[in-house]
């Protein structure tokens, strides 16, 4: 009897097993897998600690929407403290928000006045100047302040009054001050020229 050829083989013959294709000795390349997280790990770390070739506003973790620049115009803090530089506070009041005793110029930083609940009594402040006896934190002061109405802008004292408010370096952190709010006072004292003496604002809510 002839032997069945190969070709018609349904069954491979036991000897030639070893040519049949074969999984069972495939190993995973566990080192690329390895290399390709180590990779993605430095990319996001890259990503995160360098911002890559982002600009670094995308990465960096801005405490709330109005700290990021492109975002409704300049950020108020900086723009008030460019405005309190620029138009000469800091000449009474200090770098640091202190004050001067020699003088007479009261403290802006933890100042009770500046952290009330509402700025009213600030803008008045700022719009027509203040002067008299005036107690800070409980400390009597007596000077003079000119008046800001003039020289400047809604929008600037209310970044000025912002700054002032939420000075991060000085500690400070009470509500902003909006241009409308400052708007809404100008209008409200448009016939007051004399400067503001302490009692008086008192009589004033805060909130005003
Ligand atoms: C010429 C010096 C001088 C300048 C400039 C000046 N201040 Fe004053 N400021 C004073 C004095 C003095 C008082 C206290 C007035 C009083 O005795 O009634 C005062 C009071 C204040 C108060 C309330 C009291 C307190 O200590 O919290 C605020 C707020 C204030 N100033 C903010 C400003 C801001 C903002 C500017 C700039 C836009 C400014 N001042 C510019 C001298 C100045």
């Amino acid at each position: 009897m002839k032997k069945p050829s190969r070709s018609h083989a349904g069954a491979v013959p036991a000897g030639d097993a070893a040519t049949v294709p074969s999984i069972s000795s495939y190993s995973a390349p566990t080192g690329f897998f390895v290399a390709l997280a180590g990779l993605l790990y430095l990319g996001q770390a890259e990503g995160c600690y360098h911002h890559g070739l982002f600009s670094a506003g995308v990465y960096e973790p801005y405490a709330d929407l109005r700290s990021i620049p492109s975002l409704g115009g300049p950020n108020p803090i900086d723009a008030g403290r460019d405005v309190y530089m620029a138009a000469g506070c800091v000449a009474c009041h200090q770098p640091n928000g202190t004050g001067n005793p020699a003088n007479g110029c009261p403290p802006l930083a933890k100042s009770d006045w500046v952290l009330a609940e509402g700025p009213s009594r600030l803008i008045r402040i700022v719009l027509h100047g203040a002067q008299g006896p005036i107690t800070v934190n409980g400390q009597p002061w007596n000077g003079n302040m000119t008046p800001f109405g003039g020289s400047l802008s809604d929008e600037q004292i209310a970044h000025v009054l912002t700054f002032v408010r939420q000075s991060p370096e000085w500690g400070n952190a009470a509500s902003e001050v909006t241009p409308e709010m400052v708007k809404a006072v100008r209008e409200k004292e448009s016939s007051r020229a004399a400067q503001w003496t302490a009692a008086e604002l008192e009589k004033i809510p805060v909130t005003e």
